[in-house]
C-alpha cells in the first residue's frame, strides 16, 4: 500500500466529537467519521487557501458544479447538467430542506428502518407524519442479510392517515451497509411515482464501495425517475472531511429545484469556503488512488471484524457490508441469556470502555443492536473488539 492507513492520529485533544464525547479511557467506535488522515491533495488545497489568507463568503461556482457533474458522469455514466447542482451545508440539512420544500406540516414522509437516526429529524423539525417501511433480515449462519419487502414497502405509503409526499432513501444503506440492486431501486422508485411522492436519495456513502460493489444513482434509472428525485451527495464520508460541511443536491427538475432553493434560502444555511475547496479537490479525481487503497483497507477491516465476531461472539449476528465502514450487530441472544444486562450499547460502554452507536435511535425493535465503525487503523479496531470480548467473557480472560 502507498498510503499508511495504519497510522494512529491523536485526536483526543482536538474538538472531535468522536474522541471527546466520552471519557478518555473509552475507545470511540461510534459516529461515522474515520480515524485516517485526509488525502494529501485535499490538505494541499486547504494549505494554499490558508496561505492566501482569504476566507470570505463563498458559493459553488460554475466550476464547482462542473466538477460534481463530471464525477457523476465518470463514476456512474450519469449525465448531469451543472445547472442541476446546488450546494448545501450538509446532507442532513439537504434532506431537511427537501422536507420543507416538498411537504406541508402533517404530510407523510416515508423512511425504511433501521434508519440513520438523523432521518427522524424531518418529523420533529417539519412536523411531518412518520411512515416507516421496515427491512427484514435473513440469518445465514450468523450473517444477517437485509431483505427488502416490496409489498410492505408499497403498503407503507399513506399510512398513519397521511399522504406520503416524500420517500427518504438511504443508498448505500446506513447502518446495514447494503447496496440496492437496479431491480430493487427501480421497484421502489416506481412505487414512489405511482404514489406521486418525491424521492430524496441520500447517497452520501456511494463512493465507499467494498470489493466489487457497484453504485447506481437512483436518478440515473430513467428520466421519469430523475424528474422526481433529489440526489444528495457529499465527499464528507469518503474523504473524511465531515467537519468541513460541504454537500450537494442534484435536482434535474427545474420546478423542484426552484422549490428547494426557496426553502434553502429560508433556512439560511451557508456553505463553508474551505469545505467547497476540499469538495472540489475531492471530486476532481486527485484523490482516487487514495480512495482505491482506502476501499481495500476497509474491506480487510470488515473481513477481520466478521471473522473476529464469528470466533469470539458466537451468538452475535452481523451484517456483511458491501459499502460503508459500518457493521450492524445484533447482541440480542446475549441479552436473552442474561450475559448482557441493560442494552448492549451501555454494557460495552461501561464494561469494555468502547463507545459504539446504540441501536435504539435507529428504530423500534433495534434496542439490542449496535453499530460499530471499523473505519480506523486495524490496531484500534482490534483493541476495541478485544476489550468487548473481555467484557463479555471475563471469566475466561
Ligand atoms: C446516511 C447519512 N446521511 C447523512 C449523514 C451526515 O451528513 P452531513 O454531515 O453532510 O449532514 C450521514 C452521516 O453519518 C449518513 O450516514
Amino acid at each position: 500500500m502507498t498510503y499508511n492507513f495504519d497510522e494512529i492520529i491523536e485526536r483526543r485533544h482536538t474538538n472531535s466529537i468522536k474522541w471527546t464525547a466520552y471519557p478518555e479511557d473509552v475507545l470511540p467506535m461510534w459516529v461515522a467519521d474515520m480515524d485516517f488522515a485526509v488525502p494529501e491533495p485535499i490538505r494541499d488545497a486547504l494549505h494554499q487557501a490558508i496561505e492566501r489568507g482569504e476566507f470570505g463568503y463563498a458559493f459553488a461556482t460554475r466550476k464547482t458544479k462542473q466538477i460534481v457533474a463530471e464525477r457523476m458522469q465518470r463514476l456512474y455514466g450519469w449525465s448531469v447538467d451543472p445547472d442541476w447542482v446546488m450546494e448545501t451545508t450538509g446532507v442532513v440539512s439537504g434532506f431537511n430542506i427537501a422536507a420543507r420544500a416538498y411537504c406541508r406540516p402533517s404530510d407523510g414522509a416515508l423512511i425504511q428502518t433501521p434508519a440513520y437516526p438523523m432521518f427522524y429529524s424531518i418529523y420533529k423539525n417539519m412536523g411531518l407524519t412518520q411512515q416507516t417501511a421496515p427491512l427484514s433480515f435473513a440469518n445465514e449462519g450468523g450473517v444477517l442479510h437485509p431483505q427488502l419487502d416490496l409489498d410492505a414497502f408499497a403498503r407503507s405509503f399513506h399510512s398513519n392517515h397521511a399522504r406520503t409526499r416524500m420517500f427518504l432513501l438511504c443508498h448505500p444503506y446506513n447502518p446495514t451497509g447494503q447496496v440496492f440492486s437496479r431491480e430493487e431501486l427501480l421497484r421502489m422508485a416506481e412505487t414512489c411515482l405511482q404514489n406521486d411522492a418525491m424521492i430524496i436519495s441520500d447517497e452520501i456513502h456511494c463512493e465507499l464501495l467494498l470489493d466489487d460493489a457497484k453504485h447506481i444513482p437512483t436518478a440515473a434509472l430513467s428520466p421519469e425517475i430523475a424528474d422526481r428525485t433529489v440526489t444528495l451527495i457529499s465527499p464528507s464520508k469518503t474523504f473524511n472531511i465531515a467537519g468541513l460541511f460541504s454537500a450537494f443536491a442534484i435536482i434535474p427538475n427545474a420546478e423542484a429545484r426552484e422549490k428547494f432553493k426557496e426553502a434553502s434560502e429560508k433556512m439560511t444555511g451557508h456553505p463553508s469556503s474551505l469545505g467547497l475547496i476540499a469538495a472540489e479537490t475531492a471530486f476532481s479525481g486527485a484523490c482516487d488512488d487514495w480512495l482505491n487503497e482506502l476501499r481495500l483497507y476497509l474491506a480487510r477491516n470488515r473481513n477481520f471484524v466478521m471473522e473476529y465476531l464469528a470466533e469470539n461472539f458466537p451468538q452475535a449476528k452481523y451484517t456483511h457490508p458491501a459499502a460503508t465502514y459500518l457493521h450492524w450487530i445484533d447482541f440480542g441472544e446475549y441479552v436473552r441469556m442474561g450475559q448482557i444486562v441493560d442494552s448492549p450499547f451501555k454494557f460495552f460502554l461501561e464494561n469494555a470502555k468502547v463507545a459504539v452507536n446504540d441501536g435504539k435511535p435507529f428504530g423500534a425493535g433495534y434496542e439490542n443492536f449496535i453499530r460499530l465503525n471499523f473505519g480506523a487503523p486495524r490496531a484500534l479496531v482490534e483493541q476495541g473488539l478485544s476489550q468487548m470480548k473481555r467484557a463479555l467473557m471475563p471469566a475466561r480472560y
